[in-house]
Parts: structure tokens; sequence; C-alpha cells
């Protein structure tokens, strides 16, 4: 029997498909890239704004189709969107057969063998095909949920309270996807470099494991060629983490610190415990610590209240920090959250806050890459024509590559976001 997995939304998410994937294939499912030969269909859902979540739910209403194509067929729905709606999702969709929500992805393997016995298994065991986007680069979840509380912002609620993954289990999983090949470990969390491990302690004195520690430690385990780590809290970007990632030889010049606004009024109206004074203050630490760093954000436009200074508060910092590349949203009102209440923009002014800096974002973007044409990198090869650079730069590559395996190619090409390069 066959599955297939859609999955919607950031790292997380990836990371759940891929430990939900790892679940089935124990149990004697093969994946497969071809909803058409799939039984079951897991949909793993975001809801971080409407978009995201009308997305995920106009793939489930095309799933009606694809249901009654073969009987025995069957719809899982997960993650964040399917635990916002779990009280009512069913009455809107009735074909789903189940809901497993971002709070109970560790009970997915109870969940799903209920859902499974109801029919024959094993009658078509193939280990042939392997999880996707896991056999070079593989994502590590080292905590769940989220403590903080960003007005703008539906995660906490739907993914709850932090809980951290002790030092023992994040490095059992480490090594075990090194032993399936894998190079490259990103290490996961909402705010991942608040990590600490209370029920191990170092050093004499007993203290808790904390981020820190865990880079060195991870970096410890033979075979681990390159670590990142997303998303980082500006407010936990310690001088002892900048320390460890300048000193950590795996530890990647590539940092992906969301700073959502450039504005120190909407930096507190949104909650996010730094100033803007204090988030440049650290790009230009961390800067000194790695001259070679990349540094992106993401950054929501159309806050509410976000005044025409604010907006260009934020403009001026992509210029100030020379931020690498950036995401830019659209705010998007999400029911629940601090913010629900407050009185939105018009879309109209909105969209032209996003289309003013995205064009600032992408000029900037496009000055710094272009510094690496004629440079010679280290690539890691992910599949048969592509790899990644440390800084984190996608490269289309020319020559005899293979996935796995780090090279080191000439920059020929960065007009585009993906650089092109050629094996030297
Ligand atoms: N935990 C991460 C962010 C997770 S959500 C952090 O704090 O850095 C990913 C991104 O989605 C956020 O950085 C933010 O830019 C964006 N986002 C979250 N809620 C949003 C909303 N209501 N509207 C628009 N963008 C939003
Ligand atoms: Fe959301 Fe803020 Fe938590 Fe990030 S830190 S997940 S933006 S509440
Ligand atoms: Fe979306 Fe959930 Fe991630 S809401 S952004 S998939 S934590």
């Amino acid at each position: 029997m066959k599955f297939f997995v859609r999955t919607y939304g950031c790292q997380m998410n990836v990371a759940d498909s891929n430990e939900m994937g790892r679940h089935l294939k124990d149990r004697g499912l093969a994946l497969t890239e071809n909803p058409d030969e799939a039984s079951i269909m897991l949909v793993n859902t975001c809801t971080v704004r409407h978009h995201a979540e009308e997305r995920a739910f106009s793939e489930i209403g095309r799933l009606k189709k694809w249901k009654a194509q073969m009987p025995g067929r069957k719809i899982v729905l997960t993650g964040c969107a399917a635990e916002r709606t779990k009280e009512h999702i069913e009455d809107r969709f009735p074909y789903i057969d189940l809901v497993v929500g971002a709070k109970s992805i560790v009970d997915f393997p109870v969940m799903v063998e209920k859902l499974l016995d109801r029919r024959a298994t094993d009658d078509e065991l193939d280990y042939a095909v392997p999880a996707t986007g896991d056999t070079v680069s593989s994502f590590v979840t080292i905590m769940r949920g989220c403590n903080y509380s960003c007005t703008y912002c539906i995660v906490p609620s739907v993914r709850g309270r932090e809980i951290y993954q002790p030092r023992e289990t994040v490095l059992g999983e480490v090594r075990d996807r090194v032993r399936e090949g894998v190079r490259e470990i990103t290490l996961l969390g909402q705010t991942v470099n608040s990590y600490h491990d209370r029920s191990r302690s170092v050093g004499s004195r007993g203290r808790d494991t904390d981020f820190s520690d865990l880079l060195e430690a991870v970096a410890g385990i033979d075979g681990v060629e390159r670590i990142r780590f997303m998303s980082p809290h500006p407010y936990y970007m310690t001088d002892r983490v900048i320390e460890s990632m300048a000193r950590v030889p795996q530890v990647c010049e590539a940092l992906h610190m969301p700073v959502q606004s450039g504005s120190n009024s909407m930096l507190k109206k949104m909650a996010r415990n730094y100033s803007r004074e204090e988030y440049l203050r650290l790009i230009g630490k961390l800067r000194a610590a790695m001259p070679e760093m990349t540094i992106s954000t993401d950054i929501i436009v159309g806050f509410p209240g976000e005044t025409d200074a604010d907006f260009g508060e934020t403009l001026s910092l992509i210029e100030e920090a020379q931020l690498d590349w950036g995401f830019i949203f659209k705010y998007s009102q999400r029911d629940g959250t601090p913010a629900a209440d407050l009185p939105c923009f018009s879309t109209e002014l909105i969209e032209q806050r996003h289309q003013e800096c995205l064009a600032v974002s992408d000029r900037i973007a496009l000055d710094k890459r272009s510094k690496l044409a004629g440079t010679l990198q280290e690539i890691l090869v992910e599949d048969d024509s592509y790899g990644r650079t440390r800084g984190n730069y996608k490269v289309h590559l020319t020559g005899d590559i293979r996935p796995g395996e780090t090279v080191m190619a000439r920059i020929t090409d960065t007009e585009r976001p993906t650089l092109e390069g050629s094996v030297e």
C-alpha cells in the first residue's frame, strides 16, 4: 500500500511530515510521488495566514474526487489548520477519515494505527522510495510549540506551549539520519535558540544543556558536515550562541532571523520583545564574528496601526542591516490572536506596501548575491543538478556530481535567486 504526502507551511511541518512518513514506512507502507497510485493521502496543513489555510482546504475539496476513484482510499488531515478547525472540519469535509492536530503529532502512530487496522496493509511491502528532502539534508525538531504571544500569530494556539526534546533524543535522531546518509542537519523550533534541557546537566555545576551546548554536541557526531537552525529569536541570540556558531566549524554562515518590523512602536504592538536598535546591534555582532554570514528575515507589512513613518522604518532597516534576502508577508488577521480585534488596513494599502517592500528587499538581495559572481564556493550537492552554499544559496550546477558529496564550484551567474555554478 502506498501513501502520498502534501505538506503546507513551514519547516516544522516538513519535519512532522517526514516523521509521520517514517512511521508509515515502518508500518510497511511505501511513499509515492504520484497521488494516483496512493491509497492514503496525508495533507499536513498550515494556518499562519488566511491564504495558507485556504490553499490546504481547497486541496481537501479536490480530494473528494480522488477518494471516490478507488474504494478504500483514506484521507488524513494533520497540522496547524487541522488543530485550529478540528471541532468542525468534518462537517465541511465529511469524507476525511482522520484528523490529527499539530498538538497531537506525537500521537500520530497510535491514531493512524486504528485507521490502518480497518484493512490489510502489508499486501505490497516496498521500502524503495526514501522520504523526500530527507536524504542529504534533514530537519530535526528540537522543540515544539511556542511560549511567545506575538500579537498577530496563531502558532502558539495551534502548537501549544514549548516542549523541548531531551538532548539524548535529539542526538539519537541526528545519528539515525547520518546513518541513513544525511550530511546536513537543520535544528528546528519556533524560537529554536531558547532550547534547554533540564533533564540532563553538563559541567561540574550541573548547568542545563542550552542551545550552544546542543550545537557543540551535534557537531561532535561523526558524519555531520553542516549544521543549520531555524528560527532563532533575537532575544535568545546571546553572545554565547554567537561564539558557538563562530567556533563550531560545521555551523553554516547563514541565519534566518525574523525581524517583522523596523519600527519600535510596531515591535511593541507585536510584542516581539526587542527593539530596532537591539536587532541592528545583533546583526553587527553576527557580522563581526562571521563576516561571510548571510542574514535573511521575515517581515510583516500592514500590521494594524502601521503608519507611513513606521513602514519607512522597516524599509530603512532592510537597507541598514543589508539583509541578504527576506520573506515579506501581508498582514493576515487570525481569529483568536491578540491583534484580531484591531481594525485592518485596506487590501490596496497592504498590497502597495508589500510591493514597495519587496522592491527594496529584492534590490539589496540582487546586489548582495552579485558579489558572489566569480567566487569559489563549497557546495553540498542535494540532487542531480542542485546544491547549496554554506551561506544557503541554492546553486544550479553543471559538472559531474552525486547527491551527498561536497564539491567546489565557481559561481557563474547571480541574476536569479538560484545561482549558476560550475564544478571545478
Ligand atoms: N517562530 C518564528 C515565525 C513562525 S511564523 C519566529 O518568531 O521567528 C513564520 C512567519 O510568518 C513569521 O515570521 C511572520 O513573518 C509570518 N506571520 C506570522 N503570523 C502572520 C500573520 N498573522 N500575518 C502575516 N504574516 C504572519
Ligand atoms: Fe509566532 Fe512569535 Fe511564537 Fe514566532 S515567536 S511562533 S511569531 S508567537
Ligand atoms: Fe504554518 Fe503551523 Fe508552521 S501554522 S507556519 S505550519 S507552525
